[in-house]
């Protein structure tokens, strides 16, 4: 495990803390959180891969042992308590090695059933986290998923320890690497398919290890939001134009969510990816505690429509572009999000660890994050400018905003898809940091 073990050990006490106060607010004496277990496929004897619990994961470092879970009461040592069955047709995970195992009481347990006895010594009220299936047949006492104590842990999850930070970094650096890889890739004409394979190659990642799906989406495809398919068809010459690769990797749990678009020759879209490319770090700079990211949403339709002005391809001013939600058609989702050991992280519309939900601006339905930011928080700026048929269609139907817009521009533009530039920002005590124009040219 990369980031330092004193940061590590700092985390699970920042993290105990945390527990402490939540677990007194909610009148339970400890809790049992669960890694969870794979899922069978309908029918059949495999498994979809299996995804460790984020709660479960922020203590331990334990990406691969389904059935595991962390026992913790106030004042004591947290209890790992390590399922490893006696199985020979499937190996388990070798335990990672590493100065992290000291802050644990570990234990290993050959049968899920057997967890029921570490728990004797626990108070009447528990806790149990995660995946309720895990406790299934299990008669554990407790409580499952009490919503107020989730609550409350979702909310204080968005300000992230140091520790956590740290992995943040490393997963930029593991992603970067395999976006540097992928840009020569789709240079040499290479299919989606094989810029998949080459981004994975260059992580070191398994498909199932990154946080959420690579979209590798060349030419139109850019105009799929979450694109999801991996074209075969190589792109020579002429027929390549685009790409935009929105890929994350992990570290210990912990997610980057990181955008590039590329063109594929110099010209007209090679600098608009660099005018959305400014507009995105001037919102960046944007990022300070107290800033509602409503308001930098707004600013982010603002910042597209002075482009399609620049651009020629909209015929009003950027204001009127925003009044009249011409910027709607060419930005259709949020501008961030929470980034942490989800790629789209938990609590982004909470108003206080005790509930009660900040509710998404009538205008941007879709937005993630209502919350002010904080000190702590690892957010994404993820503008974007597409070119999507059904939205320009719609657009086209507004007579009396169409006739200020130069479709046939537009209908030319559609080759290329579209531009997103996603960067993870964490907000500091004064400011931010870009962890991601820092890892990509470190000074
Ligand atoms: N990769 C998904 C997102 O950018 O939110
Ligand atoms: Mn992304
Ligand atoms: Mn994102």
């Amino acid at each position: 495990m990369h980031p330092s073990p004193i940061l590590y050990r700092s985390h699970i006490k920042a993290l105990s803390t945390r527990y402490d106060t939540a677990l007194a607010a909610h009148r339970f004496d400890g809790v049992l959180i669960g890694a969870g277990l794979p899922v069978p496929v309908f029918r059949d004897d495999q498994e979809l891969p299996y995804r460790a619990e984020p709660l479960f994961l922020q203590w331990a470092p334990l990406t691969a042992h389904p059935g595991s879970a962390i026992l913790y009461r106030p004042g004591h040592r947290p209890v790992l308590l390590v399922l490893e069955a006696e199985d020979y047709w499937y190996q388990a995970a070798a335990l990672p090695s590493g100065a992290w195992r000291r802050q644990f009481d570990i234990r290993i347990v050959p049968r899920r059933d057997r967890i029921r006895g570490h728990l004797r010594t626990t108070g009447r009220r528990l806790a149990l986290l995660g995946d309720p299936q895990q406790w299934q047949g299990l008669d554990l006492p407790g409580t499952i998923n009490p919503p107020a104590l989730l609550t409350h842990l979702d909310y204080e999850r968005a300000h992230k320890t140091p520790w956590e930070v740290a992995c943040i970094e490393e997963a930029t650096k593991l992603a970067l690497a395999g976006h540097r890889a992928v840009a020569r890739a789709f240079a040499a004409g290479c299919s989606e398919f094989e810029m998949g394979l080459v981004f994975l190659a260059a992580c070191g990642q398994a498909d199932h290890e990154l946080p959420y799906p690579a979209i590798v989406a060349a030419n139109r495809n850019g105009a799929t939001l979450h694109y999801q398919h991996r074209s075969r068809r190589q792109l020579p010459g002429k027929t390549r134009h685009s790409l935009l690769l929105d890929a994350g990797c992990s570290h210990a749990g912990y997610a980057s969510d990181i955008t590039r678009t590329h063109a594929a020759r110099r010209g007209e879209f090679a600098s608009m990816i660099r005018g959305l490319d400014q507009a995105q770090q001037r919102l960046c700079a944007r990022v300070v505690p107290g800033v509602a990211f409503p308001d930098l949403q707004l600013a982010a339709h603002h910042e597209i429509a002075q482009l399609l002005s620049d651009w020629d391809l909209v015929h009003l001013s950027p204001e009127e572009m925003v009044d009249e939600r011409v910027t709607d058609a060419f930005l259709p989702h949020g501008l961030g999000h929470l980034l942490g050991l989800q790629v789209h992280d938990v609590g982004g519309g909470l108003a206080s660890a005790g509930g009660g939900e900040l509710p998404r601006p009538a205008r941007f339905p879709r937005l993630r994050l209502t919350r002010p930011l904080a000190a702590g928080m690892v957010v994404t700026i993820e503008p974007g400018i597409y070119f999507i048929d059904s939205l320009l269609a719609g657009l086209k139907k507004k007579r009396r905003l169409a006739r200020h817009v130069r479709w046939r521009e537009l209908a030319r533009l559609r080759q290329f898809g579209g531009i997103r530039i996603e960067d993870n920002v964490l907000v500091t005590p004064k400011g931010h940091r870009n962890l991601t124009r820092e890892a990509e040219t470190p000074s």
